[in-house]
């Protein structure tokens, strides 16, 4: 298949990095977890004792970091400074404060030219919330995945029960509306499907099923 870039965006837990990172493999295009990128500013902030209210300090964060993407061999990697955060950044603290420090908008234009950096060379699936709306409007293939958010909150607490055995359903849906209303919300490229790409609703699809139709839709581009 040709090279081209696929947007996947929609709201928190739909599968976007699930679905993503599949339908790379398959096509051996190159994989990138944006939402990752916004995930270690914050735990940058974080650790540097910054409110993620205060956008001059967010801001000055966000400059002042290196920040590197990395293939590994369970996926994309994040580092810091040098430091890999891989582990570090799907805590429920940097869940509770991602939100507000992707609202600022000098966060946003430094990793959006990252990002944009990232596919000048096509064959990349990037996943986010404004990928097919700011990153790449023109890219060949654009999917707004969602699914109902209790579906939603219940693959979240699977995929995280192990490594946080004190989470609650409940608890993790709270915190993906919560999200979601301040990403739909926000003033700078908010969560908003973009009209031009393919709705995917996989609430009652599996996993399989709905990297076959983001392929399908790419074959039907190639
Ligand atoms: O995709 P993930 O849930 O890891 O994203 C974490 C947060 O990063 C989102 O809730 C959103 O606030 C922010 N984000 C964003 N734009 C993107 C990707 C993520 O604002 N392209």
């Amino acid at each position: 298949m040709k090279r081209i870039n696929i947007a996947i965006d929609g709201p928190a837990g739909a599968g976007k990095s699930t679905i993503a990172r599949q339908v790379a493999e398959q096509l051996g295009f190159i994989y990138v977890d944006t939402g990752a990128m916004y995930r270690a500013v914050t735990w940058r902030v974080l650790q540097q004792g910054i409110s993620p209210t205060d956008e001059a300090g967010v801001t000055e964060a966000a400059r002042s970091m290196d920040l590197e993407l990395r293939p590994g061999k369970d996926g994309q990697q994040v580092f810091v400074n040098g430091e890999d955060v891989t582990g570090h950044i799907r805590t429920p603290e940097i869940n509770a404060n991602v939100s507000d420090v992707a609202k600022v908008r000098e966060v946003r234009e430094l990793l959006v030219k990252m990002q944009q950096d990232m596919t000048r060379a096509k064959g990349v699936v990037m996943d986010g919330r404004d990928i097919g709306t700011h990153v790449i409007p023109d890219a060949e293939v654009k999917v707004f995945l969602t699914a109902s958010p209790r579906v939603r909150a219940e693959r979240r607490f699977l995929e995280l029960k192990a490594s946080q055995p004190d989470l609650t359903i409940d608890q993790l849906e709270q915190d993906i509306a919560r999200r979601d209303q301040i990403d739909a919300e926000r003033e700078f490229s908010p969560l908003v499907k973009a009209p031009d790409a393919v709705l995917v609703d996989s609430t009652s699809m599996t996993i399989p099923e709905v990297v076959d139709r983001i392929l399908e839709l790419c074959r039907v581009q190639a």
